[in-house]
């Protein structure tokens, strides 16, 4: 389904009929936050960067997708991620952060964006069954109702390891272990941006009367992306840029004395992102299970997400003194950390059947063993050879 675009690139938008009627206490919801980004364009002129847009229709305060009460993850929300398809999932991670703080002697792990709790539980369960433990699992979570989810999750399958488990609200000045971060990086917010007669125009957004709408905001400013200014786009071609992301890794980098940062997410190398046929970007939405390209939908109501330029990442890890340790598809990551081996045991053949379905929805090629990879990142780890990047390791590619 695609929103429809005039020349001047104001959107058209989506018909909401499209879309499963949301019940009047949604509506009033999204129609609460609507006024909030009303009055954000009017207070700067009639027209704020996507990325405001996309920053306040996620995490506005009491609001935002993921600062509101909806459900959001699993069967009744929005969208699935990973550990919630499966703890074999988790399982994997976690046994790719044990054998780096085993072998760097580290015991510290940090997750930002902890969803659900689900991934922090399947993963501390598996550190405990493997005796490797680490003495502090700290979350960073910017939405207050996800940090509420995640207690009850971790209160309900993991109560005797719930003293390990710490909420912070900043980074720490200085941290030696593993930090992990699934689908993270996606939800940061984006610019947008559109080719026009040679020249890069910013995508904002305005409100129209009757919703919002994107409105051009005059020349992108310089120097966003490298690969962007290499590229050579037809009339119209439309993209995104995530400085953001950038910040983010120099600050990880500042804080890691010693350590492994893995990131898991849905992307490509800037090569493939920033293609001449990828004319209308990587925006993608989810409400209800149904993925569309309007960001302007039930505002509130819906994730939006981007694709991550893993290249972008890479680089800002070297500029941050970081090296690149792996880059890799979910599919391989979780083979060289011993995916097969969750069926070895298991004779029952209705678990058997469910662990299958899991593994080809982790692991095909046109489900997420592809499309999402796995970056590792770091300081001090040189000589560990991990096992998430031995099957096949594509740092060649970025
Ligand atoms: C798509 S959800 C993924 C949740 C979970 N990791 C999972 O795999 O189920 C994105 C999560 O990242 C959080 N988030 C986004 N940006 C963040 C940031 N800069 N710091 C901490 N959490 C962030 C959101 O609030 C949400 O919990």
């Amino acid at each position: 389904m695609k929103s429809i675009e005039d020349e001047s690139g104001r959107g058209a938008g989506s018909s909401l009929e499209q879309f499963p009627l949301p019940s009047d206490e949604a509506q009033h919801h999204s129609e609460a936050l609507i006024e909030v980004i009303r009055d954000a364009i009017d207070t700067a002129g009639g027209v704020i960067g996507f990325d405001r847009y996309m920053q306040l229709a996620l995490y506005a305060p009491g609001l935002g997708y993921y600062s509101g009460g909806s459900r959001k993850f699993g069967a009744e929300g929005d969208f699935v991620t990973a550990p919630e398809i499966s703890p074999l999932f988790s399982q994997c991670l976690a046994r790719q952060c044990a054998q780096a703080m085993q072998a760097a002697k580290l015991d510290q792990l940090l997750e930002f964006g902890a969803g659900a709790g689900t991934m922090a539980a399947d993963m501390l369960l598996q550190l405990e069954s493997m005796q490797a433990l680490p003495k502090t699992y700290l979350i960073i979570e910017l939405s207050a109702e996800l940090r509420q989810r995640q207690l009850e999750t971790l209160t309900r399958k993991v109560p005797h390891l719930l003293e390990r488990v710490q909420w912070i609200e900043h980074l720490p000045d200085s941290f030696s272990g593993v930090v992990v971060a699934n689908e993270v990086v996606d939800a940061m917010p984006v610019r947008r941006l559109r080719r026009q007669a040679g020249r890069w125009l910013e995508q904002g957004v305005c409100w129209d009367g009757r919703r919002f709408a994107w409105q051009e905001m005059g020349e992108a400013q310089s120097g966003l992306s490298e690969a962007l200014e290499e590229l050579d786009a037809n009339e119209g071609y439309r993209t995104e840029v995530c400085p953001l992301a950038r910040d983010w890794i120099m600050e990880l980098g500042d804080m890691l004395q010693k350590g492994l940062i893995l990131l898991i997410d849905y992307g490509y190398s800037s090569r493939e992102y920033y293609h001449p046929e990828r004319r209308a970007g990587t925006l993608m939405c989810h409400y209800r299970h149904r993925a569309h390209d309007d960001p302007f939908v039930y505002p509130g109501l819906q994730d939006i997400t981007a694709h991550v330029d893993f290249t972008a990442l890479a680089e800002a890890a070297l500029d941050a003194g970081l090296s690149v340790y792996g880059y890799t598809s979910q599919a391989m990551f979780l083979f060289g950390n011993g995916l097969e081996s969750a069926m070895v045991d298991v004779d029952e053949p209705e678990t058997q059947y469910r662990l299958a379905q899991q593994v080809k929805h982790l692991t095909l090629p046109t489900e997420m063993g592809e499309r999402f990879k796995v970056m590792a990142l770091g300081t001090g780890l040189a000589e560990v050879e991990l096992m998430g990047f031995a099957l096949n390791d594509m740092r060649g590619k970025l």
